[in-house]
This record gives structure tokens, sequence and C-alpha cells, in this order.
């Protein structure tokens, strides 16, 4: 039995370099140990990482019956739920993620690209002026109301369900901070423990979790019966009337379990992913000027006749695409991804055993200098230049796991970084330079990414509103 080399330190000395430094750790071990080799992750067990992109396809391609990425991300399951995409396996996978891939189709962001970019210039328009704030939570703020209207299709003011739009919109307010306060209680990097979740009578923070997690459960229950009840949900683009309106094979529509299951694993997987992402990519963008005012002329160039920035046009800008790719290449969100193995595994000449994590490492493989040239430099043209390996850029994971939301994720961040770029002129805080750090299961620019905004310029609009497209003018220059 030959079993892939690793660290031969505690098991509790490993956990906490991974947790501390997973990066750095990472890329000591490959250095130390090569393209494969194993660490121990106290409470979960040996996790294989794997550095080598022909291996990893390996991976990806595998059976599902053997490489279970549910199994791995067990500790999920009591934030998401039983029916989450994220943690089900083998058919009950394969038949849930059918049913929601069409709500996620590359050609359906059409109809949410004004809505994120609209929710983007509503939060410009409240940014503090000349003083230091960090950027991090505003960009959580704008995914949060993005996954509130485009997928729970709360909030957009067309006041349907039989309310006013006064309703759905204290409704709306309502379901923003208590996901708001959810999603904050659940990134404690503690409570993935199975010994730290005890109720307390509602004390301890997993109580208080509990409490929240309830509340949202009667909203969500009493949302999904009004549609069902008015047979709203029919001629709603939003993803959740998607969900309600789809069957499987025998006919059969997602329960209410499964409904809300999905909507939380959206707001799980979502809501921080896409914030970190869009914090890293301004700071990026802020520490290469030169680059900041191309990107920004290019947006420019995608006005509609109005003058409004134009969603359909703003996705089609290579540059703006490149910048995204780069900057999810050169500070990915996860730094890798796991399968759980139901069977032993031969891989690159090791014997692997069953119950073994294998670790696809994303972060790895996006440094590989032989084909990314200067692999530490931020430089998003390097993907007008040249025809980088599909198998090599793996921001999203891969095989049939790939994050479903990763179309949805990338216009949603050509959206929100074009309405800043446009509008605003910043700098980073003085005497700040961002370091990667661990927030929850997922990395992170430090200290929130402080920034200051110097100068803010007026918007132009276009209201919606009543089927009317009227040009108007949001805020005037500051
Ligand atoms: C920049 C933002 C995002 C990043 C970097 C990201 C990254 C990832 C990664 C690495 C995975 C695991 C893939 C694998 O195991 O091979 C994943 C899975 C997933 N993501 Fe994303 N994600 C982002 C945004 C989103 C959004 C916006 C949504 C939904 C609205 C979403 C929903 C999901 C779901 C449901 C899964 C589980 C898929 C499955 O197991 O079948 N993600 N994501």
């Amino acid at each position: 039995m030959k079993r892939p080399p690793g660290p031969s330190s505690p098991a509790l000395w490993q956990t906490a370099q991974w947790m501390r430094h997973p990066i750095e750790f990472l890329t000591d071990c490959a250095a130390r140990y090569g393209d494969l080799f194993r660490f121990q992750m106290a409470g979960f067990g040996t996790v294989v990482v794997i550095a080598n992109p022909d291996l990893i396809r390996e991976v990806f391609l595998g059976s599902p019956d053997v490489f279970l990425g549910g199994q791995s991300n067990n500790m999920l399951r009591p934030f998401v739920g039983d029916h989450s995409l994220l943690v089900l396996d083998g058919d009950p996978h394969a038949r849930q993620r059918k049913l929601l891939a069409p709500a996620f189709h590359g050609e359906r962001m059409l109809a949410y690209g004004q809505a994120m970019l609209d929710l983007a210039q509503a939060a410009i328009d409240r940014f503090a002026l000349s003083r230091p704030f960090a950027l991090h939570p505003e960009m959580q703020a704008i995914t949060l109301r993005v996954i509130l209207r485009t997928i729970f299709g709360i909030g957009d003011g067309t006041a349907t369900s039989g309310q006013t739009v006064a309703e759905e919109q204290a409704q709306s307010e309502h379901l923003f901070r208590l996901l708001q306060t959810g999603v904050e209680l659940a990134s404690n990097p503690l409570l993935i423990f199975p010994i730290l979740q005890h109720e307390l009578f509602g004390l301890s923070p997993w109580g208080r979790f509990k409490r929240l997690a309830r509340e949202l459960d009667d909203l969500l229950r009493a949302e999904i019966d009004r549609r069902r009840q008015r047979n709203e949900y029919q001629g709603r683009s939003d993803i959740l009337s998607m969900m309600m309106q789809a069957t499987d094979e025998q006919g059969h529509a997602m329960s209410f379990a499964e409904l809300r299951d999905e909507l939380v694993t959206m707001l799980v997987a979502g809501h921080e992913t896409t914030a970190n992402a869009l914090g890293w990519t301004v700071a990026l963008l802020l520490q290469h000027p030169a680059l900041y005012d191309e990107l920004a002329q290019d947006i420019e160039s995608a006005r509609d006749a109005q003058g409004a920035l134009d969603p359909e046009k703003l996705a089609k800008l290579p540059l703006l695409d490149a910048t995204i790719r780069e900057s999810l290449r050169l500070r990915p969100i996860a730094p890798l991804v796991a399968r759980l193995l139901a069977k032993p595994l031969q891989l690159a000449g090791y014997d692997i055993p069953a119950g073994w994590v294998v670790a696809p490492a994303i972060s790895l493989v996006h440094q590989r200098a032989a084909t990314y040239r200067d692999p530490l430099r931020f430089d998003p043209h390097r993907f007008l230049r040249e025809k980088l390996p599909n198998n090599e850029w793996l921001p999203f994971g891969g095989g049939n796991r790939r994050c479903i939301g990763a179309a949805f994720a990338t216009y949603e961040m050509k959206m929100v970084l074009s309405a800043l770029l446009s509008r605003t002129r910043m700098r980073l805080a003085p005497g700040y330079t961002p370091r990667t750090i661990r927030r929850g299961v997922v990395l992170t620019a430090s200290e929130g990414v402080p920034v200051i905004v110097e100068e803010r310029r007026a918007a132009v609009r276009l209201d919606h509103s009543e089927g009317i497209r009227k040009r108007v003018i949001a805020t005037g220059p500051c």
C-alpha cells in the first residue's frame, strides 16, 4: 500500500495551520511533497490534496457514486437542511440539479441584470463620502438584496401575492434583516463543530441561529403558500417561482422542505462568495489604477440610447470578463473542493482508502507557472492575449458539482463592478494592503477592504415602473 506523502506533525497542528493560513499551508506542502499530498483535519479525517489538472479531471469526471461531494459537505447539513443540493449525492442530487438548472441557465441572467444594476446603484447612493469605510459589508448587503429580489422574488415593488407595495417593502426589509443576522451568526467558523451546536434555551449563538431559522421557515412557508393559492408563480421570473413550476420525470413538483432548503442553499452558497469576490476585485483594481481607468472607459461604452448602463452590453465587455476571471484566479474564494471516497481509489500510483477525502486544489492549480506566466501578478489581459486551458481555471469547481450559480455570480459581478466604476472615484484607505484571510469556510480580503470614495457621479437610470422606460437622474454629483 503506497500512501500519498504529507506532514507528520500532530493532526491538531495541521488543522490549525489549515484554518489560519490555508493558502500558505497548501503552497508550502505542495513545495515539499509535490502535486499530490495528504494532511489531517481533526474531526474530519484525512484529506488528499490534488494540484495536477489531469488528476483533477479524473476526479471531476469520476462516478458520482464514488466521489461523494454531498457527504463531504455534511457539516453544512444543520445550516442548509437535508434536501440541499450541497449535501445530496447520487440520484437525489442529480434529480434536484435537473430541477434547478434551468433557472440558472446563462440566458436567464438577462432577466436579472437590471435588478442587479439598480440594487448596486441604490447602495452607491448611500456610500459615505471622503471618509474610510469597509467595502465588504456594502458588497454583502448588495448580494443579499440581489438574492432576495431575483431568487426569492421579494421586494421588486410589483406588489403581487395580494400585498400592497408598502407591505411588500416591509416584508422585504424584515427578511433582509433576518437573513443578514442569520448569515452573520452562521459565519462563526466554530459553529461547524457539532459539539458547539446546542441551543441552551436560545441563549447560545447556535440557539439564536436556530430561532432565526424557525422564523425564516414560517415566513417562507407563508410566501410559498400565498403564491400557490393565487397560482401566481406561473407568470413570475424569479428563481423561486421557476423552482415552484419545475417538475421531475414523474411529474412531481418540489415539496416545501425542498424549496426551503434550496433557497437557504442559494443564500449560503451565493451571498458571501460573491461579496468576497467583489471585494477582492475592487481591491485589486484599486492597486492597479491604469487598469481601473481602462476598464472604467470600456464601461462607458456600454450605455444605451438614453445614456443608462445597458446590462446586455456590459455582460459582453471582454476586459470586464477578463478582470473577473483574473481576480477569481488570483484570489479564489474556495482554496479547494472536496469529494469523500465511497470506494478505495488508485491515483498516480498511490492507494487512497475509502473514507478519505480527495480535494482538487483550486488555489494551487491557479498558480501553475507553466500556464500562468508570472502567476502572482494581477494581469487580466492574460485572458485576452492567450487562450488559457479551461481545466486550469477552476474557481467554481467542476464536474457534476460545478457551482450552479457560476453564470449568476459572474453576471452579478459585472453589473456591480460597472455601477461602482462608472459612478465613483475611490481609493484604498491609507496604509491598507489587502491580505487573504479565512471567513467561515471561504477566503476573503482582510479588514473588509477599507476604501475612501472621493467622488460620486450622477446615475442615469431607467425607470421601468408601470411598463414605462423613463430616464431618471438618481443623484447629483457630489
Ligand atoms: C463568485 C461567487 C461564487 C464562487 C467563487 C462559487 C464557488 C463555488 C464552488 C467552488 C463550489 C463547489 C463546486 C465543486 O464542488 O466542484 C460551488 C458550489 C455551489 N454553488 Fe457556488 N460560487 C459562487 C456563487 C454562487 C451563487 C451566486 C450561487 C447561487 C445563487 C451558488 C450556488 C452554488 C450551489 C448550489 C453549489 C452546490 C452545487 C452542487 O453541489 O451541485 N454559488 N460554488
